[in-house]
């Protein structure tokens, strides 16, 4: 019993560790997801607030507001390989020279709108 405590408490203290310095890195990721959708060419096609081409990066923060993991894999992959149907019928169109972790870092900047 005092053996499995112990691992919890470990545990814990791991876990704990991770969402703090998880909750550090989010809000310098956050201004990088900015600098990055400036840098990559989104605003041709989506505003901050309202539709242009695509949904506007609020609506989609409202959308899927309390996103998992698995909505920001599925957000990012939609970035890379480009996405339809979601949100009207015009498709975004694929980014394959974006990184699968730039692509993320716009996703959770994106989802903290
Ligand atoms: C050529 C226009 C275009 C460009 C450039 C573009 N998008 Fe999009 N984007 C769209 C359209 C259109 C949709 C809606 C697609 C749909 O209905 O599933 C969309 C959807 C999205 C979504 C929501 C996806 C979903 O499944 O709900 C995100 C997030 C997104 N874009 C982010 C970005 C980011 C970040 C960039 C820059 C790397 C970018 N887009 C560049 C047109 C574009």
């Amino acid at each position: 019993m005092r053996v499995s405590n112990l691992y919890t408490l470990l545990f814990s203290a791991v876990l704990a560790t991770t969402f703090f310095l998880g909750s550090c890195g989010g809000n310098a990721d956050a201004s990088r997801g900015l600098s990055l959708i400036e840098a990559s060419g989104c605003q041709t096609c989506h505003k901050m607030e309202g539709a242009l081409i695509g949904p506007g990066y609020k609506e989609v923060a409202q959308r899927y507001s309390g996103a998992d993991a698995e909505v920001v894999t599925q957000l990012t992959n939609a970035i890379l390989n480009g996405g339809s149907g979601n949100w009207g019928s015009v498709p975004m169109t694929p980014h394959p020279h974006i990184s699968a972790e730039d692509a993320e870092t716009m996703v959770r900047y994106i989802l903290s709108l």
